[in-house]
């Protein structure tokens, strides 16, 4: 694997790997990898002559400075895992390369944007977004892999590119999960011992309440959703929401004219957790 902190340089590099002819599949991390990442990885590896991924921990992104600074970094353990998925090119830049001055674009996503992480994290997409395609610009890449775990923030993505008119295929990939159902993130690994285990519930509840779908309306499923999260007391809900899956706008009656899916995002402890499961 060769590891690149420059733009120019790693340009050049994937600039001769398209010359002779390679696809390139990239996959954008914010690091501390999991087996959630790698699956990701292995399928861009498979797909793709080249696997390129980069490491960035985006500032602006970030809402909450807590959160920025407390956000695990691992880059010598990263270096290893992505040896062993036989990572070609990691891209590890610094904030100084990606910004040598603010980029101040500001993205309208719509209804897209202003529902649930949108509307609970002001300005979050629109880092995601000035990042992605910075990213999507340097690597040029014939295919770009997301998880469905951000759900929202892959819809994002697939818009951006549309309307961009970016020449790249998006690929989505299902949510990875810990043995005991627990979504895998960067972010579980700041759980205490007691609140990881408590995380599995998230699951257990997103699984039963699909069970009742053709029992209970939207509505009395997305109540039933809520009171059951806060029956654990360590679970700080920020929404519940059951919404289609192209813009992701709430949903008030069962129809088959699109797919239908369960979001949740909570604070446990210090940490926020976020989850989904497909209800059509
Ligand atoms: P990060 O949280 O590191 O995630 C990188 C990619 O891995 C995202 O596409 C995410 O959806 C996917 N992923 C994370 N956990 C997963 C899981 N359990 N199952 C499946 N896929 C999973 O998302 C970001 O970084 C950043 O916002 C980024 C796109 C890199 C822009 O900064």
């Amino acid at each position: 694997m060769l590891t690149y902190t420059t733009i120019k340089e790693l340009r050049k590099a994937l600039h001769h790997e398209r010359e002779n002819g390679k696809t390139i599949g990239f996959v954008p991390t914010m690091g501390a990898l999991h087996e959630g990442h790698l699956e990701l990885m292995k399928r861009a590896k498979k797909e793709n002559n080249i696997l390129v991924v980069s490491i960035f921990v985006n500032p602006i992104q970030f809402n909450n400075k807590e959160d920025l600074d407390k956000y695990p970094r691992e880059m010598e353990a990263d270096s290893r895992l992505l040896e062993s998925v036989f990572c070609d090119y990691l891209f590890a830049p610094t904030v100084e390369e990606m910004y040598p001055a603010p980029d101040k674009t500001n993205y309208d996503f719509g209804l897209l944007g202003n529902v649930m992480e949108g509307a609970f994290r002001p300005g979050h997409f629109n880092g995601v977004a000035i990042v992605v395609k910075k990213l999507f610009e340097i690597t040029e890449p014939h295919r770009a892999y997301f998880g469905e775990k951000d759900f929202q923030q892959l819809a994002i993505i697939q818009q951006l590119v549309k309307m961009l008119q970016m020449p790249l295929e998006i690929v989505p990939y299902p949510i990875v999960r810990e043995s005991d159902g627990l979504a895998m993130s960067s972010r579980n690994m700041r759980l205490t011992a007691e609140e990881r285990a408590i995380a599995p519930k998230i699951y257990e509840i997103l699984q039963k309440a699909i069970k009742l779908k053709n029992v209970l309306s939207p509505e009395e499923l997305r109540r039933w959703t809520s009171d059951q999260l806060t029956q654990t007391e360590a679970f700080r809900l920020d929404y519940v929401e059951i919404a289609e899956d192209q813009y992701l706008q709430p949903v008030e009656h069962w129809n088959n004219a699109s797919g239908m899916v369960l979001f949740v995002a909570l604070f446990l402890g210090k940490v926020r957790l976020i989850d989904n499961i497909r209800i059509f």
